[in-house]
């Protein structure tokens, strides 16, 4: 077998055998093969796709390129979730206590951010103190104790996706259903967790950018999961807009804890308690998925959610107190507004510039290597539907530096467009996958 043959068989639209996935996989991961002919696969895989065969054989051999988790000692069904990347998107820091109070075991590997996209793991290190890293017994140990443990993905998991998810941001190869399924799916299956909850985003701030794409990957994705034994359930949300009011990672962690004090925005509180929902239903905790929302809901309100994740917090050597007291968190040293011009309704905020806006804030990274500022981003006053009157405050920019404070201002100005005719708010929640009829009533 030789990498040419292999290229040259997918470049003609041929379906490669399981044999010659493995070899590229291990090749690439033990650098026996170069970075060219890995490119070349990746265009010839982007053009002439793979199929649901092949797709599934690519997600093997990179889920088993490196460690895999066993959550075995850990009682109950673990259920893990996961987001294909959005903006604002800090849902996974609601859902996780909120399930995690209703009694689901909760031991998750999270990423971090890279281009207009925010990571979890990056959020949390905005908590002073809190450790991203731990050893496997302490997250085993730390999931049995309290229920929750949240991290960064170790070196050792999935190092071909790590690979090829680097070569592939830098070869134009990132937006096909088959590298983004098998790069999520690799990454989800070698957690550990008997079953997945996947938020498939689509909009301008997502890599699918409509309804029909993201249905295909998330059938693809839930065909996966299955096939390896998981229960799997996608449910299809709205990226046309920032999630939220607040993007940058120390704001979207203060607007989770108002989520979880009950008093956080509309759509993020709706996502958060359906995601839930479907959680604690997969999760064996509720025998419906209304009582999965009744149960996520109790716990929002009662404030055991919130506890949860004050637990988790201390567990993980963070300042606990930051729950009560924000000013504890990094703090910016710039701040820029803009104002509407006109008066009428905001019928968009498009999400790749508020994306991006966000990122030139200081808030993401344009390369891995890329150091970023923790206090840095945008808080939204408006949402898609809102009125305005010219004048009105539309977003405000944080960061420490007047130069990347100013281009995001520039980049944000593209986001925002305001008509005269009053405009509906995008569906949030668009399609289950994943679920019988029965099972979602
Ligand atoms: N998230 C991933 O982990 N991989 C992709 O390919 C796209 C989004």
């Amino acid at each position: 077998m030789n990498m040419n043959d292999i290229i040259y068989k997918k470049r003609e639209g041929n379906s490669l055998a399981k044999e010659e996935i493995e070899y590229f996989i291990n090749g690439y991961v033990k650098d026996e093969i170069p970075d060219y002919q890995a490119s070349a696969l990746l265009m010839a895989i982007y053009f002439m796709q793979m199929d649901k065969r092949e797709t599934f054989e690519l997600t093997n051999a990179m889920r088993y390129s490196g460690d895999t988790i066993d959550l075995s000692g850990i009682s109950g069904i673990k259920v893990d979730k996961h987001s294909t990347g959005g903006v604002g998107d800090k849902t996974t820091l609601i859902v996780a206590p909120i399930a995690s109070a209703c009694g689901v075991p909760i031991a998750k590997m999270s990423g971090r951010g890279l281009g207009f996209t925010g990571g979890t793991v990056d959020k949390l290190e905005s908590i002073p103190g809190f450790r991203t890293s731990l050893e496997p017994e302490e997250f085993l140990g730390q999931v049995n104790d309290i229920g929750i443990s949240v991290i960064g993905q170790t070196a050792h998991i999935t190092p071909a996706d790590k690979k090829l998810y680097a070569l592939r941001d830098v070869t134009s190869t990132v937006d096909n259903f088959s590298l983004i399924a098998s790069s999520i799916m690799s990454k989800k299956l070698a957690a550990g967790s008997d079953a997945i909850v996947l938020d498939v985003k689509c909009g301008n701030g997502a890599f699918m950018e409509n309804l029909s794409d993201a249905t295909v990957l998330g059938n693809i994705m839930t065909e996966i999961g299955e096939s390896a034994g998981r229960k799997t359930v996608a449910v299809i949300t709205d990226m046309s807009q920032p999630l939220g009011k607040a993007i940058g990672n120390s704001l979207e962690v203060i607007e989770s804890i108002e989520t979880l004090k009950g008093k956080g925005p509309s759509d993020i509180t709706e996502l958060a308690i359906y995601l839930s929902a479907v959680m604690i239903y997969i999760g064996g905790k509720a025998d419906s998925l209304e009582e999965g929302r009744l149960k996520a809901e109790k716990v929002l309100e009662s404030g055991e959610a919130l506890e949860k994740f004050r637990e988790m917090i201390v567990a993980q050597g963070g300042q606990g107190e930051v729950i009560d007291d924000y000013s504890l968190f990094p703090r910016h040293s710039v701040q820029k507004k803009i104002l509407a011009k006109d008066s009428g309704y905001v019928s968009e905020i498009k999400a790749r510039n508020i994306g991006l806006a966000s990122q030139h804030t200081g808030a993401g990274r344009a390369t891995k290597e890329d150091d970023i500022d923790l206090s840095a981003g945008i808080y939204l006053y408006k949402k898609v539907g809102d009125r305005v009157v010219s004048g009105d405050v539309l977003a405000t920019f944080y960061g420490n530096d007047k130069l990347k404070v100013a281009n995001a201002v520039k980049e944000a100005e593209k986001a925002f467009i305001i008509t005269t005719k009053e405009v509906e708010c995008p569906l949030l929640i668009k399609k289950m996958i994943g679920m019988s009829d029965e099972q979602k009533e």
